[in-house]
């Protein structure tokens, strides 16, 4: 079972290759495929883009790391991002993030353990007159409290 899993990966990102090319300006690309198949990008697929590219795993590692959307650890069935930046930190996204960690009982970077949710933190969404603002999967929530934010938690199945 484990080998059909390797192959396959390994073929996938193989065809990833084929239609991006093996140059480093089709790795973001080839990374984003990936994930968006596989949900994450594991250390085994790092090992394997870079088996293929013909360039060093830590490279690959950087980018991923580089970018928050993109993951080197599974992910949650939905990923929750609560904005950090000034103008939402001002409007009281601290008071949000505690209500929010209390709530799910883990801290943002983490997955609760039933995978139902993942807790990031993400810059600026664009929607600064309207903080403290956050992201659920591709749905934006505006002018959170600690009350609305975790009503809102709560309807996420
Ligand atoms: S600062 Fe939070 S949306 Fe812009």
């Amino acid at each position: 079972m484990l080998v059909f899993e390797k192959n396959a990966l390994s073929e996938d990102i193989e065809e990833f290759i084929l239609k991006f090319g093996a140059e480093r300006s089709a790795l973001l690309p080839i990374l984003q495929s990936v994930q968006r198949k596989h949900k994450y990008v594991s250390d085994f697929a790092q090992q394997e883009i870079a088996r293929l590219m013909n360039i060093h795993p830590v490279e690959v590692y950087s980018v991923i790391s580089f970018y928050s959307f993109l993951h080197s650890n599974p992910q949650g069935r939905n990923i929750v991002r609560l904005c950090q930046t000034i103008s939402c930190d001002m409007a009281g996204k601290i008071a949000v993030a505690d209500a929010i960690k209390r709530e799910l009982g883990i801290n943002f970077g983490e997955t609760t353990k039933d995978k139902r949710i993942t807790l990031e933190y993400t810059n600026c969404v664009g929607m600064c007159d309207q903080g403290p603002a956050m992201i659920v999967n591709e749905r934006v929530f505006t002018k959170l409290d600690p009350e609305k934010a975790v009503k809102i938690l709560s309807e996420i199945k």
